[in-house]
């Protein structure tokens, strides 16, 4: 039976035999944090995939299939088809689902891009959007970022189809309509958590600030913002006392305010996979986790698990390797580091 476990976790990339055949979330949850991954649909045909994402994760987000582009066709055309199928892969193996993002600016649908939308029209289907999406996950989907990447580097507000491109009826206070969409979900799911997601924003800087006041302006009306994911895809530049430092007090000071605070899409790009390279990478996986345990992060999700599927190479020149499995699902120093910081 011990050689039967061995020879399976080995199977599953968990290392040397001699290594405990313990998974990430086993090790999470001793600090009551849940471990993620993003899931392409594609890759649930790949049973090493779909293996290690059930041995090792409690949490799946589907990495596109919930955006807007990948859930609708057309105005009022939903095609639930690939989001449905990560999550019943997710319930057949008892995993959380996060969902992600009913908003987001990048990569709009052409039809919606197309429609040439007047203020009313759009916000009809903003809401329509939030009512049919959370409508047909519900019970399903414990957690939503509501909107990713609203803010820029200056701490403004970026320009958008939603805010005001021509925006969903943005007057008053400017954040008036991230605040309808807060408002929209949690009437359509009062059990959903609701998350606000961005990237740049890990440490204390003028994105953070504009953040952390929109955060406290919503607690203070009483906006359903729940939580705040910071997606955390770092190269080795992060891997220095300064910013680290700074991601902590960061961290902190949301925590602070009553925000749940999550890492949502970490990975770590190198530019070769050197044995040394590749430790540098382990020791700030191992940092990231020493914080998020330190800081009391709820979720750490990494943005895929095995470098096969991974955005990293097609989005970053020159770089990549960027994440725990490689791309034959052979663990890096990464995994240990990850299990090391969880003991
Ligand atoms: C990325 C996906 O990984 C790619 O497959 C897709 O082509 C573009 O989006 N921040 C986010 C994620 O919030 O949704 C992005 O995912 C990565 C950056």
């Amino acid at each position: 039976m011990t050689l039967l476990l061995a020879t399976a976790f080995l199977a599953l990339g968990v290392g040397a035999v001699e290594s405990a055949p313990v998974s990430l979330r086993l090790a999470a949850a001793k600090h009551k944090m849940r471990i993620g991954t993003a899931v392409p649909v594609g890759a649930l045909d790949d049973s090493p995939f779909t293996k290690l994402v059930a041995t090792h994760f409690n949490v799946v987000e589907p990495e596109n299939e919930m955006k807007i582009y990948g859930l609708t066709k057309g105005y009022r055309e939903f095609d639930f088809t690939n989001a449905d199928k990560i999550v019943a892969f997710a319930q057949k193996n008892k995993l959380e689902v996060r969902g992600h993002t009913l908003f987001w600016h990048l990569y709009p649908s052409q039809w919606l891009v197309q429609g040439n939308y007047n203020s009313s029209q759009l916000t009809e289907i903003a809401k329509h959007h939030v009512d049919t999406v959370l409508g047909h996950f519900k019970g399903k989907v414990r957690e939503w970022d509501v909107l990713n990447e609203a803010f820029g580097n200056k701490g403004e507000l970026v320009d958008s189809i939603w805010f005001n491109n021509p925006g969903i009826e943005a007057s008053g206070n400017k954040y008036a309509y991230i605040e309808k969409m807060y408002r929209w979900a949690h009437e359509a799911d009062p059990k959903a958590r609701l998350y606000y997601n961005d990237f740049m924003c890990e440490m204390v800087n003028t994105k953070s600030d504009a953040m952390y006041a929109m955060a406290q302006d919503f607690i203070a009306r009483k906006v359903p913002l729940h939580g705040i994911g910071f997606q955390c895809h770092f190269d080795m530049q992060f891997n220095q006392e300064v910013p680290l430092r700074s991601f902590q007090e960061n961290l902190r000071r949301f925590k602070k305010i009553g925000m749940d605070i999550q890492i949502t899409e970490l990975d770590v790009r190198i530019p070769n996979n050197s044995s040394e390279m590749l430790q540098k990478q382990a020791d700030l996986y191992h940092k990231v986790m020493k914080i998020a345990v330190a800081e009391g992060v709820s979720l750490v999700q990494l943005w895929g698990c095995t470098d096969k599927y991974s955005w990293v190479p097609r989005t970053f020149k020159d770089q990549g390797w960027a994440l725990p499995w490689d791309d034959r699902y052979q663990p890096k120093p990464a995994v240990q580091a990850i299990l090391d910081a969880l003991k």
